[in-house]
């Protein structure tokens, strides 16, 4: 799935554009990236570092005294393949609920002797013929089997079977079932997603299968090595389009109970697992690529953003991905179509049904005058990852969920390798630094993180898959195999990868298979290697975390330890690898070139990196290893100086590195925060976009937890002295903010500027902003407003303006015709400082009329995010648990709710608050218990980080901001 399952899905908590004053703007520098450039990431990582993390929901899988009551499939039968005929109304019946009916035949083989059979339905209701719910045909000469019962067992959703004879080994069988269940708007399974066209509503049918939706579909073997033909027909209305995994022909007109109708019937559809499937039933319109050639590329959307033509960078950016992957993995799309479309409710950012990949629509639409860069690039990021499933994930398949980080992991890595074949100017190979590898990082440091691969015993109940949709899973899966890759070099890693779609295509798979693979590509290549792909990749995904690499450039010493960003904190697992790793250390100091040290053990030495007085030393190279780097500090103070001096000397990333690492390793008192603050002096000459994306967004911790005192001057102050020129830069190569610059990252960078120049009170910034926002409100068919700004804009415009100006915004929003533009209103609309306005915008949240449920969490987290809208989100959440628990978002959706709202809690009083909560709610947090406990884990480590630093970080703004006077 595209990231954003619950989650990670949808909760951009995109427009975190907080308000209040200074304050605000600087929290939302950072967090206006994760809205401008990674809706549908997990959660607001930068802002709070709490990310919804794993545990398991029920640590004991007790051994199920009958089959029925465990979850796993026996594996006695395997199907060949499925007939199934869907019939979704797109019309409430007389009780007012939407129902689909179907039939499902599926013939399977019996691999061992049973006199029971178990397959997946949940929430069907099933007809009976006589006393069973099925019938059972014998096939090729086996005798029909005797039925002596079946129930439908809901607690694990098994259609159970009992017969009075078993099934023979070897024989081939027919199981039908006759059925109807609800489309709701739940957004699982098959279900329904409605919107407004000209006035009217229109009702989409479609469906969300992974991880374990398909049983709410059509009763079927549900997991994922459980692969066969599928060979689907949909009955619909004449006005309506169907669409599946594979091509059909044309419908046929036919009555059924005197209405006239059409039947698709679909082409069967390659061997595939039944999580990725799909129907939509829709009057969509589509576009599709000019000449077709082997393979048929179309985009399908509502009509109206088909005829505003929001389709088409999809379609151009699908033609090159493809391409880019066909030659990545030297194998070519394995299917004869690629249909992709945007449905206005969607719980996940996107997902990659074999064939029909189904989006959100900011995922998947673009319009030039409303999106922004950051809106481009989400979408080219999420047709990448999709893409890259069709192969990693679609072709080959893991056998089990535990292994999902694989999938995930490599999606999201190659979607950068994709979009910068795609976009070759947008340097997005850099960009998975801040997106991907900071956020894994953050959350990784904590000592609840998990490890990215899971034992197979312990992921068994449809939430635990369900919660390893989280950022480790994604964004470090990412970052590992990056690393790997970057290792044993790009041209063999995906030489190893050729060979492993090509060995296991239609079947399953576990990591070792990989491992296999490239050990092959790497053994075929001579890469030396300190040992096996296995033994080193190993310590990685089997061992939560990643270590701090300490290097002292005065004696050559280089040592390893686990990194916890929290010193007090404690493991409590143990590791089988002692929470050591097999490092690639790249390095180089002043006037060398790149250097590998691997380092294998706790310790070792290398003389090499002894360094003179005034050099310098640096290691992580472009931040290809997932880990931190620590020195001396002789070699801090140096590569401080060498920044001040002349800061291009260390790469782009590097400068981001050293100011991500030393905030972090402050945190972690490895070096003073002093130290760390100190890194980020010589931003008043920097003008790209990394290094400030770093620095505000470790910066926005420091705000976060000053902004309600006193401490909070000299660092406006500071934050006004660093940003000014940068302002001054923009205002200037922009002809006084006229135009917008040419690169992708320098567009970024200008939005930082005004953020950060608007957020410390330079001259001239808000009155510039307040001006745009005017000129809009007094012409609202034609707004100027360039769009990379509009949520700082709004957001600034609102925050200091009243009633009138929410109001505008909000009409506004709801005549959004453009999903990413309504989101930036969204965020924006949080902004407001009056109590009232954020009482009422936090109550819309019940009304799913006014905001979409899958919203809910990014409005109440925007709101969050402002410094006044925090202890009222508080609140709201505290006296609506119940309900928006309901909302049934998941782990993700309650984590970003939870995260979102307690990222300011620093203080004892609100422990206690949280503590409460915790017990008031016991019976009813499910999902988010991670979440609470890692906002308590949070809030202390906060109290203690405010107690210790709270002098020494208000003398060095004070002594920075009045030394330069
Ligand atoms: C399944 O349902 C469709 C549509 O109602 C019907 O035409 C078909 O005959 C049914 N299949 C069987 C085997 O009953
Ligand atoms: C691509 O795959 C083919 C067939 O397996 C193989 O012969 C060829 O060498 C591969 N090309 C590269 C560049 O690896
Ligand atoms: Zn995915």
């Amino acid at each position: 799935m595209g990231k954003g399952y619950f989650l990670s899905k949808p909760l951009a908590l995109a427009g975190i554009v907080a308000a209040v004053g200074a304050a605000a703007t600087i929290i939302a520098l950072s967090v206006v990236y994760s809205k401008e450039k990674a809706k549908n990431k997990h959660l607001p990582v930068v802002a709070t570092e709490r990310i919804d993390s794993f545990v398991p929901v029920y640590t004991t899988p007790s051994t199920p005294k009958e089959p029925w009551q465990g979850h796993r499939l026996p594996g006695n039968v395997k199907p060949i393949n499925y007939h199934v005929t869907l019939w979704p109304r797109l019309e409430p019946n007389s009780d007012g609920l939407y129902i689909f009916t179907g039939n499902c035949t599926v013939i399977f083989k019996c691999i061992t002797a049973t006199d029971l059979i178990l397959i997946h339905s949940n929430k069907l209701n099933l007809k009976k013929f006589g006393d069973h719910h099925v019938k059972l045909t014998g096939l090729n000469g086996a005798p029909n089997p005797s039925i002596k019962t079946t129930w439908l067992e809901p607690p694990t959703t098994f259609l159970v079977i009992q017969l009075n004879s078993p099934l023979k080994a070897g024989g081939t069988y027919e199981l039908f079932t006759d059925f109807d269940g609800e489309l709701s708007n739940d957004m699982g399974g098959f279900y329904r997603s409605e919107y407004e066209e000209n006035g009217v509503k229109k009702v989409v049918a479609t469906t969300q299968m992974q991880p374990t939706d398909a049983r709410k579909a059509f009763p079927c073997f549900d997991e994922p090595v459980m692969k066969a033909v599928f060979h689907i027909t949909l009955i619909h209305p004449p006005n309506t389009v169907a669409l599946s995994n594979s091509l059909s022909s044309d419908p046929e007109s036919i009555k059924v109970e005197g209405q006239d109708l059409l039947k698709t019937s679909f082409d069967p559809t390659e061997i595939m697992s039944p999580y990725l499937l799909a129907f939509v039933v829709c009057e969509f319109a589509f576009i599709k690529a000019p000449k077709d050639e082997d393979v048929l590329v179309r985009i399908w959307a509502r009509k109206k953003a088909i005829e505003e033509g929001q389709g088409n960078y999809a379609l151009e950016k699908t033609g090159s991905v493809l391409a880019f992957l066909e030659n990545y993995y030297n194998s070519s799309y394995p299917l004869k179509k690629s249909d992709q479309i945007a449905l206005p409710d969607f719980s996940a950012g996107a997902m990659e049904n074999w064939g029909l990949i189904t989006y959100k629509e900011t995922s998947l639409l673009y319009n030039p005058k409303m999106s922004s860069n950051g809106d481009k690039e989400e979408v080219a990021k999420v047709i990448s990852h999709e893409l890259a499933h069709m192969w990693f994930g679609n072709l080959v398949t893991m056998k089990w969920w535990n292994d999902l980080w694989l999938n995930e992991g490599f999606a999201t890595y190659v979607s950068y390798l994709g979009v910068d074949y795609a976009e070759p100017t947008w340097t997005m190979k850099d960009l998975i630094i801040p997106n991907e590898i900071l956020n894994a990082m953050a959350v990784d440091a904590m000592a609840s993180s998990h490890p990215l691969s899971a034992r197979e015993e312990d992921i068994m109940r449809p939430e635990q898959i369900s919660q390893l949709f989280d950022s480790i899973t994604y964004s470090k899966g990412a970052a590992v195999l990056r690393m790997l890759s970057d290792f044993i070099t790009e041209k063999v890693f995906s030489k190893g990868l050729h060979t492993y779609l090509d060995e296991f295509k239609h079947s399953n798979t576990v990591y070792h298979d990989l491992w296999k693979h490239l050990q092959m590509a790497v053994d075929e290549a001579g890469v030396k290697l300190p040992d096996t792909i296995e033994v080193i990749m190993n310590r990685w995904i089997l061992q939560m975390g990643f270590p701090v690499v300490t290097i002292n450039t005065q004696t050559g010493q280089i040592s390893q330890k686990h990194f916890l960003t929290d010193p007090e904190s404690v493991v409590e697992t143990p590791s089988e690898f002692n929470y050591e790793w097999i490092v690639p250390v790249t390095w180089m100091k002043t006037g060398g070139d790149e250097q590998m040290h691997w380092l294998v053990d706790k310790e070792g030495t290398n003389t090499d990196m002894k360094i003179g007085s005034n050099e310098w030393l640096l290691a992580n190279i472009n931040m290809k290893g997932f880990f931190r780097v620590n020195y001396d500090s002789q070699n801090w103070e140096n590569l401080i100086a060498k920044l001040d001096s002349d800061h291009k000397d260390i790469p782009v990333i590097n400068r981001a590195q050293i100011i991500d690492d030393a905030f972090n390793l402050a945190r972690a008192k490895y070096i003073s925060i002093t130290m760390a603050l100190s890194t980020t002096k010589f931003l008043d000459k920097e003008v790209e976009h990394l290094p400030w994306q770093a620095a505000t967004s470790n910066l926005n911790y420091i705000m976060l937890m000053f902004d309600r005192s006193e401490q909070y001057g000299p660092i406006k102050a500071y934050l006004r002295k660093q940003g000014t020129p940068l302002f001054q830069h923009f205002t200037r190569i922009t002809d006084n903010w006229k135009k917008i610059p040419e690169r992708h990252t320098d567009q970024y960078n200008q939005v930082t500027a005004i953020s950060l120049a608007c957020g410390s009170g330079v001259k001239g910034c808000d009155e510039l902003v307040t001006g745009w926002f005017r000129e809009w409100m007094a012409e609202p068919d034609n707004n100027k407003i360039n769009p990379n700004f509009r949520s700082t804009v709004y957001c600034r415009a609102i925050a200091s303006g009243g009633e009138e100006e929410w109001d505008f915004a909000w009409n506004m929003m709801q005549k959004a015709s453009i999903a990413s533009e309504a989101m930036k209103l969204m965020g924006a609309l949080g902004c407001t400082k009056h109590p009232w306005l954020i009482s009422r915008y936090l109550h819309y949240t019940l009304n799913p009329e006014k905001i979409r449920k899958q919203d809910a969490p990014i409005v109440i987290a925007n709101v969050a995010s402002n410094a006044v809208g925090q202890p009222l989100a508080w609140d709201f959440i505290r006296s609506n648990w119940e309900k928006l628990y309901e909302y049934g978002g998941g782990a993700f959706f309650l984590a970003s709710l939870l995260g979102g709202v307690t990222s300011r809690f620093s203080s004892e009083f609100e422990y206690k608050q949280l503590m409460q909560f915790k017990d008031d709610n016991a019976a009813k947090l499910g999902a988010a218990t991670m979440s609470v406990m890692q906002a308590m884990e949070v809030t202390k480590a906060n109290i203690n980080w405010v107690a210790e630093n709270k002098e020494q970080v208000y003398e060095w703004f004070l002594k920075e901001t009045t030394s330069s006077r």
